[in-house]
């Protein structure tokens, strides 16, 4: 008998991942069938929709419409919902996804209701409670049956902790399977479109920047001292700048001026934001994927956090955590203007392969 998988997403970065597992569980339907669940955390068009059509993920069976307010609300929400569906459906195995809201509620209600939780991305830290993520990974990672890891560290913590090792599998990074795959149809991709071919027919080189965390973002000072940096750095390199909606309401909120050449956009679909950023000579983030992505294609950057869950793109890939002080934010990024930005190899098994190895160690564990 085939067994039934859930797979669950939420917000704009579950929805990488999910794709790359999603083309590998098709490649075993004489093992699985799997349902795809949209808990509704990301629900605009160009956080969500968007990435469905141009990741090419089936169309979630089940929509969940839970997005929007607090994080009890959030939570709470994709709890009620997805706790019908599982107990309607009783999958076998439910599989979660990154460190976000909708994966903290799901796997909850999945393991209350006796389903096997398969957390993909388990077993990073960042050491940091103030971080609603550091909440998640560690809730989940606390009752999760399997453990898929994406770096040595995640596996060292999961251990650490207790977890048995023969429930812990090191088996690269989904995240960068959807890369790899999406380079490639990039470069055979209609680029006419894209918003981000204008402007890189308008500048001969460019920074990219994103920024959505609350501790950047929420807090006036901090913005305004990351606002200040940006426009100086953009003094010398123009700097292309995404806005995610929780960013854009506190620039326009707090009246943050950027200055001239830091070019606002709205969200990009994950194409176009790549034919940007994998042509930038820096890019300046608060993101956990894209210390990840620029890592694997080599690409310098720094990171505007105080900490990193994911320590292998500081070891042995190309970021630099510089904090949100404006002053070593300029300072680093001038060592990277001025040639000096990290080379940095590309880690263990991001080799484009992960999903398979998941699929075929729960057709294992399942079996
Ligand atoms: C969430 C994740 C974060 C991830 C990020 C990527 C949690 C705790 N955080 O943060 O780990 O890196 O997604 O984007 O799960 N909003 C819209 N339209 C949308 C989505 C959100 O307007 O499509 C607004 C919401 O109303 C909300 C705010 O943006 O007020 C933040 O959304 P939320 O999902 O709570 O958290 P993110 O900051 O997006």
């Amino acid at each position: 008998m085939k067994k039934t998988l859930h797979l669950v997403a939420g917000a704009r970065p579950n929805f990488m991942k999910i794709a790359p597992i999603a083309r590998a569980l098709d490649a075993r339907s004489d093992l699985f069938e799997y349902r795809i669940v949209h808990t509704g955390q990301h629900y605009d068009r160009e956080m969500s929709d968007v990435f469905f059509e141009e990741l090419g993920i089936p169309k979630p069976d089940f929509h969940l419409d839970a997005g929007g307010g607090s994080h009890a609300e959030q939570t709470g929400k994709i709890m009620v919902a997805y706790e019908r569906i599982c107990g309607e459906q009783r999958p076998d195995c439910t599989i979660v996804v990154g460190d976000v809201n909708s994966t903290l509620a799901c796997s909850i209600v999945a393991k209350k209701m006796q389903v096997p939780v398969a957390h993909v991305e388990a077993g990073l830290r960042s050491g940091d409670l103030r971080m609603p993520e550091e909440i998640n990974r560690l809730v989940t990672d606390s009752i999760s049956d399997w453990f898929f890891v994406t770096e040595p560290a995640g596996r060292d913590n999961l251990l650490h902790e207790g977890k048995p090792a023969d429930r812990v599998f090191f088996v690269g990074h989904v995240m960068i399977d959807n890369l790899f795959y999406q380079r490639e149809r990039l470069e055979r991709a209609d680029k006419s479109g894209f918003e981000s071919e204008a402007l890189k027919n308008r500048f001969s080189r460019f920074g990219a920047v994103t920024l959505h965390r609350p501790s950047n973002v929420d807090e006036r000072d901090a913005l305004a001292g990351i606002a200040g940096a940006l426009r100086q750095v953009a003094e010398r390199l123009p700097l292309v700048f995404p806005v995610h909606p929780r960013t854009r309401g506190n620039l326009e909120k707090f009246g943050l001026d950027l200055g001239p050449n830091v070019i606002l956009t709205r969200p990009l679909s994950y194409m176009d934001f790549l034919n940007l950023w994998k042509d930038a000579s820096l890019i300046m983030t608060d993101s956990g994927g894209l210390q990840e992505e620029t890592t694997a294609l080599g690409i310098p950057c720094l990171t505007l956090r105080e900490n990193t869950e994911r320590p292998v793109t500081v070891d042995e890939g190309t970021n630099t955590m510089v904090g949100c002080d404006p002053e070593r934010i300029v300072a680093a990024a001038d060592e990277v203007l001025a040639g000096k930005g990290k080379i940095g190899s590309r880690p263990q098994l991001w080799d484009g392969r992960a999903a398979e190895r998941i699929v075929a160690e729960l057709a294992e564990q399942l079996g």
